[in-house]
């Protein structure tokens, strides 16, 4: 067990669960207690805001949490760039990056504010036939990483900069905890800021296109509808987050690997991607939206979508290439 913890009581090193000063760590299904910070921070008067995804618990990879992860070209290259050292998967949601990881021998310390989403990540595990032995479970918070400085030799923290109003408190926080040469290892922390299209298929970006019709309508007309007629608009607190110029700002290197790659086509039915995560408030610029509320508009939404295409596009697969996963990965140095 990793002995650069740090004591949520005196906040001295230690292993868990015990500390010197006598404090032992909660230890519940699984996941060592290290914080008691909210799931969601979302008040007005508070200084830093966030969104942990408690509520949004399994509408996040929706059915997809069911399959088992195809270890692609993206995991092996950030396995080979890791090594040997211990991995921090800081927001680890339900285990995207550590199941995989794991799987490829990475000693992986995960930590998210959400014990649903931790617990997801055992579901995810399961399925994928790793060991729980594998991975060490923390609910934590990214403002304060419970780990003493320069103890980790890399970070990742996908997908989760933009859910926070200063993400630069939480890279300040990543470069507190690496060690001196670590790796912040970054893929794409605006959504659908890092696809390549350039080099797809006409017939490629017409799927594309397609699929983007489709969810470009119901979610315009969801925030549409909210706005005008009950004055809601979608959460969004750090979505144009400038990541490469703080950490350019903060890091010593940086280096960008490209993973080469199969184009990864997504096989998932519509109704069973978008439209079940949406329809579940899955998405983190739906977190204000009071339940009922949603339930009434998401259905409107959904009666002009099928009568505007139908339904037989609900059964379509939700065609959608994954261009990052052609591109970079890009590495801050510390
Ligand atoms: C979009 S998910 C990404 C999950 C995972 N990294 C992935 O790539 O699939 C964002 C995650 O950040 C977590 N999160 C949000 N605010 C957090 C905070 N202050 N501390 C720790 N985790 C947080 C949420 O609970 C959620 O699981």
């Amino acid at each position: 067990m990793c002995n650069f913890f740090k004591c949520p009581e005196c906040g001295q090193v230690m292993s868990l669960p015990s500390c010197s000063c006598g404090y032992t760590v909660e230890y519940k299904n699984g996941i060592y207690h290290l914080t008691d910070a909210p799931y969601i921070i979302k008040e007005d008067s508070a200084d830093i805001k966030y969104i942990g995804y408690e509520d949004i618990g399994e509408y996040y990879s929706g059915k997809s949490l069911f399959d088992k992860i195809n270890i692609d070209g993206i995991y092996t290259k950030t396995a080979e760039i890791i090594g040997n050292g211990v991995l921090l998967d800081l927001a680890c949601g339900d285990g995207l990056f550590t199941v995989p990881l794991a799987a490829l021998g990475i000693s992986v310390i995960s930590m998210d504010i959400s014990d649903k989403m931790l617990s997801l990540l055992y579901k995810r595990a399961e399925i994928a036939g790793i060991e729980p032995s594998r991975f060490t479970l923390c609910r934590a918070n990214a403002l304060d990483i419970p780990l003493i400085d320069n103890s980790v030799d890399a970070v990742i923290a996908n997908s989760m900069l933009h859910l926070l109003s200063k993400p630069e408190i939480v890279v300040g926080e990543i470069h507190r905890v690496l060690k001196k040469g670590g790796k912040f290892i970054a893929f794409d922390d605006k959504p659908n800021g890092g696809d390549s299209i350039d080099n797809f298929t006409e017939e490629e970006k017409a799927e594309n296109n397609k699929t983007g019709e489709f969810i470009g309508f119901i979610h315009h007309r969801y925030f549409e509808i909210l706005k005008n007629e009950y004055n809601i608009n979608g959460t969004r607190y750090s979505w144009k987050f400038d990541r490469e110029k703080v950490c350019s700002d903060m890091f010593s290197d940086k280096k960008i690997y490209s993973v080469e790659n199969k184009r990864n086509k997504d096989k998932i039915k519509f109704k069973d991607a978008f439209i079940y995560r949406m329809g579940g408030k899955g998405f983190s610029d739906q977190s204000d939206v009071p339940y009922d509320i949603h339930k009434s508009v998401f259905e409107r939404v959904m009666c002009e979508f099928t009568s505007k295409y139908g339904t037989e596009v609900l059964d379509t697969v939700e065609t959608f290439y994954a261009g990052f996963r052609d591109t970079g990965i890009t590495v801050y140095i510390k």
